[in-house]
Parts: structure tokens; sequence; C-alpha cells
């Protein structure tokens, strides 16, 4: 008994080595930890119980039968964050560059079941060079197991990939079929082929992080929801982040005990709109300032900065949070931050989120660029996204609400269910200005005429009174008890029971 209880304890460290001394000193000089390291950091202390420490491939091309290392590249197993199970897989790049093997593809299977079955979320650490060359298709099969895993799973359990190194070929789509992707600066990259094949088949010379760095993946191609600075901040933001989502779509989001009063008035709101309505003010104030303790966690900071999204909480529950930005392009709707929003609806609808929407919008940005880029579909993307969605929905109209970004940003007709409108609300086809000089053109030769005019459709649309005569608000609120009419509508909500019509799925205009 003693000898292999000896053989075990040596068998393990062996393969908590994983590519031994000299790979894992190499990942430190590039400033990423290992992937035991970062499982130790992401997880409750002692909890990580892992699986399949001792599975090697079954290789035998390219002299693959001598190189052999126990886990063959991916640390997998379950833990728990703040005293909640997640399941989990960290790629191992000490071993063949953390590249996908079939049996290393088997072991995140196994952890991908277990996390559906139990229906608790499932984070994957990414740092890896893709598809196991020396395994061909045998690797290639592999990524198609974890692909469909990946889809099984979508809108049934969070699934969270953080990518920390780089990311190549078929390491790619597996996060891009997750619901959430968070990158580490500097030292993580994501491309479908990088530099050097670009350069073969394009001709175009780019760096790797020029091609797929954490800067392009959050300002451009949105692909990633934000970045952190190393991996310590990253892993930290992960345990943050779980906090606030549920363990599966029937769980119910988490309730944590606040000390933040649902009764907190909150006066400095009522000076929050400036008095020139043209004049940008900071959404994110108010954001914090009705969340329980100001805590907000944004996703996608960086890009279509125009709206604003990310979880809060609302008397110690979950809630996710849109809201129009008016100090970035006043606030207005395009394709970027229509599909921004839209998934983020989506993600809230599917885990039975509820919805706040802080409406200061414009309207639709205009131009050829817009409609080029499929403004329409993007736009509809949103408009399907909170109309499909069942999860209770409540709705602040703090100022502008023009045109058909009104209709779209969770109003009563769309089945918003309690829809609040600050005093200072303006809902309309247009602003003034705009809709002035369409219905009275004839008039434009007289500026006199037309600044009665505009100031005839201020005294007409420019307040929230309109709307509220038909119904379209519920009640006009003061800015100051924001936080304590959201509270209670998202209470008397609660039990928000409502069914689409049958359907296998919807056709989202993607
Ligand atoms: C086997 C690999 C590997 C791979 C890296 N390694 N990628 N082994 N298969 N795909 C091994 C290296 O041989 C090396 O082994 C170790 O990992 C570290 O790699 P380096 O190149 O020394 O590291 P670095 O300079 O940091 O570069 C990392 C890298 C680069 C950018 C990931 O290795 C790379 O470009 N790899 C190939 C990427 C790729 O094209 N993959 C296939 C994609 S196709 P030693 O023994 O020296 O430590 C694909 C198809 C799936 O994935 C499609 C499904 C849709």
């Amino acid at each position: 008994m003693k000898d292999i209880i000896q053989e075990l304890e040596r068998r393990r460290e062996t393969a908590r080595l994983g590519g031994g001394e000299r790979r894992i000193e190499a990942q430190h000089k590039r400033g990423k930890l290992t992937a035991r390291e970062r499982i130790d950091l992401l997880l409750d202390e002692g909890s990580f119980e892992e699986f399949d420490m001792f599975v090697e491939h079954r290789c035998t091309d390219f002299g693959m039968q001598d190189i052999k290392f126990p886990g063959d590249g991916v640390v997998t197993g379950w833990g728990t964050i703040n005293g909640r199970v997640v399941y989990l897989f960290a790629k191992d790049f000490t071993v063949f560059g953390g590249s996908l093997s079939e049996t290393h593809a088997k072991k995140i299977n196994k952890i991908q079941d277990m996390a559906l079955q139990n229906r608790a979320p499932i984070i994957g650490l990414f740092d890896a060079g893709g598809a196991r060359i020396q395994e061909g298709v045998a690797a290639l099969g592999g990524y198609g197991e974890v692909f469909l895993r990946n889809v099984l799973a979508s809108g049934v359990i969070p699934q969270i990939s953080v990518i920390m190194g780089p990311c190549a070929g078929g390491d790619v789509y597996s996060p891009a079929m997750t619901d959430f992707i968070f990158m580490v600066r500097d030292t993580s990259y994501m491309f479908v082929t990088g530099p050097d094949v670009v350069k073969t088949v394009t001709n175009e010379e780019v760096t790797a992080e020029e091609l797929g760095g954490a800067s392009i993946h959050t300002t451009r191609s949105s692909i990633a929801d934000n970045a952190y600075d190393n991996d310590v901040e990253a892993l930290l933001q992960m345990r943050r982040l779980m906090d606030y989502l549920p363990a599966n779509n029937l769980s119910g989001v988490p309730e944590l005990p606040t000390r933040d009063s649902a009764k907190r008035i909150e006066p400095s709101l009522d000076t929050l709109i400036p008095d020139n309505p043209n004049k940008p003010y900071d959404i994110k104030e108010l954001i914090t300032k009705v969340s329980d303790e100001g805590d907000f966690f944004e996703i996608q900071e960086s890009f279509a900065k125009n709206i604003v999204i990310g979880f809060a909480r609302m008397e110690g529950r979950t809630v996710g949070v849109v809201a129009n930005q008016p100090m970035v392009l006043a606030g207005v709707l395009d394709a970027d931050s229509s599909r921004k929003a839209a998934r983020f609806v989506r993600f809230c609808d599917c885990f039975d989120i509820p919805i706040v929407t802080f409406v200061d919008v414009p309207g639709f940005l205009p131009g050829t660029a817009q409609e080029y880029g499929g403004l329409i579909k993007h736009g509809a993307k949103l408009l399907f996204a909170y109309s499909e969605a069942t999860v209770p929905k409540v709705t602040v109209i703090t100022r502008k609400a023009y045109g058909g970004a009104y209709d779209v940003m969770s109003s009563k007709h769309i089945r918003g269910d309690v829809n609040y409108a600050w005093p200072s609300a303006e809902i309309a086809v247009m602003g003034p200005k705009g809709a002035t000089e369409i219905i009275y053109r004839s008039e434009l030769g007289e500026p006199e005429k037309i600044a009665q005019r505009i100031a005839e459709y201020e005294d007409r649309f420019a307040n929230p009174f309109v709307a509220a005569e038909r119904g379209y608000i519920d009640e006009v609120i003061l800015p100051r008890n924001t936080r304590v009419r959201v509270c209670r509508a998202l209470n008397m909500l609660r039990n928000k029971t409502v069914e689409n019509p049958w359907k296998k799925h919807d056709n989202i205009p993607l």
C-alpha cells in the first residue's frame, strides 16, 4: 500500500509539472501564469478537484509515442467560486503549446458534459496553439466534439472564456460560441490564422498584436468583452463576474446580502440632466447611483461606447443594465451599439436576468456608412431581442426617446413591463429642430417664424405627458426616486410569467 501511495504521489508531482521546469520558466518570463497557478487564483482556496490528471495522448505519428506528458496539455475539473460550483478547463501551454489532441478534447468534453448535466457554469482558460498538428484529423474531430457541446449548453449554463495566451485555429471557435470572452492585454491573441499564414496568403505584414491582440478585439472586432492588464486581474474579475451570474437558466439569479437600502433616495439625480438638452451627461453616474453599493460590472466597455451594458444588483439580485450614453455620439443607436446591446439582452433573457433600461436616445445614426453597414438589420437585432425577451423589463426614460429608437429601447409596445419617465423626458418622432424643418419647410426662409414653430413643438412634445396620457409611460417619477421605484417594480415583477408562442427557434436577423 505504501508503495502505491508513493507511486501516486510521484505521478501527481510529474503531472503537476506539465511540460517541465524549463517551459514553466519560459511561461513566467512571458508574464503568464501556468494553468494550475491560474486555477488556484480563480477558485476558492483548496476547492479544486482535478479530473483526468494521468490521461496521455495515443498518437504514434512523428515519434509522438516517445513524447508524453500526463494530463496532455489541459487541466480539468471543478471547484467553487465564493462557494458556488463551477466546472473548468485550463489549457497548459507548457505541454505541446496547449494544443488539442483527441484525448485532450475528451477531457474537455467530460467537463462540458458534467457542467451541462449538473447545470453549473463552465469556464475555459485558453493559452493554446490550436489543433495538435501531429494528430491531424483526430484533433479536428476533437474540436468538433467541443463545439457541439458549446452549442448544446448555450442558453442552459453560462459559458465563459478567458484568453490568456496565444489562441489560434480551433481554439478561437469554441470561445466564440460561449457567452463572454475576456482577454489579457499584451500576452493574449486570438486569430483564425496567425501572422505567418496571413503573409503567405495575402502578402499582408501584420504583428500578432495588430491582428488579434486584446486592444483590437475589445475596440474594433468586439470579439472580446473586456481586457485586463494581467492574469491575476483577469482571474479576480472573473470571480467578481461569477457572483452576478445564475448557475443555469432555471436556477434564478443569485441573491447577495446588501446593506444598501432599496428605499435610498438619491437627491443628486435631480440635477443630473443639464438645462441645455444638447449637453451630455454621464449615464454611468445614474447606473452606479441606483445600483446596490454603486457596483457595476460593465461589459464591452471599450466598444460602441454610445451604449452601456453590464450587470448590477438591485436589492441583492442581479439585473442586466442597458443604457444609452449621451457622452458618446449623443447616445445614438448605430449598428455596433445595437448589436452589442442585442446580444446582452438575449443573454439576460436566456438566464432569467431582469433588464433595466435607461433611455436617452436621439434616434438611429443617419448616413451611408451606417446604411451600407447594415444598420437596418443590426438595429432590428436589438428590437427583436427586446421584443422576444420575457424577463421582467423596467425602463426609465431620462431625456430623449426619439423615433424608432423610442420603440426599440424596451418601450411599452414591445412588452416593457414598467415604463417610467423623468420630468425631463422628451418623447417624439424626432427632435424639435428637425421636425419643424420638415413640417414647416415652406417657412424655412423666415427664421423668426421657424423659431416660433420650434418653441411650439417643444411645448407640445418636449415632455413626458403626451406619452403618459396614452399610457405609454406608466408614471412620471422624480429622478431622486429612481432606485426606489425600480427596486419596487422589480419586486412586483418577481413572479412574472410570459410564454412566447411555441416554435423550434426564432429567426433573429443575424
Ligand atoms: C503541436 C504545437 C502546436 C500545435 C505549438 N506547439 N503549437 N504542437 N501542435 N498546433 C508546440 C511547439 O512545437 C512548442 O513545442 C511549443 O508548443 C511552444 O510553441 P512555440 O512556437 O515555441 O511558442 P510561441 O513562439 O509562443 O508561439 C505560439 C504559437 C505558435 C503562436 C501558438 O506555436 C503557433 O503558431 N502554433 C501553430 C498554430 C496553428 O497554426 N495551429 C493549428 C491551427 S489549425 P516545444 O516542444 O518546443 O515546447 C486548427 C484547426 C482547427 O486549429 C479548426 C477547427 C475549426
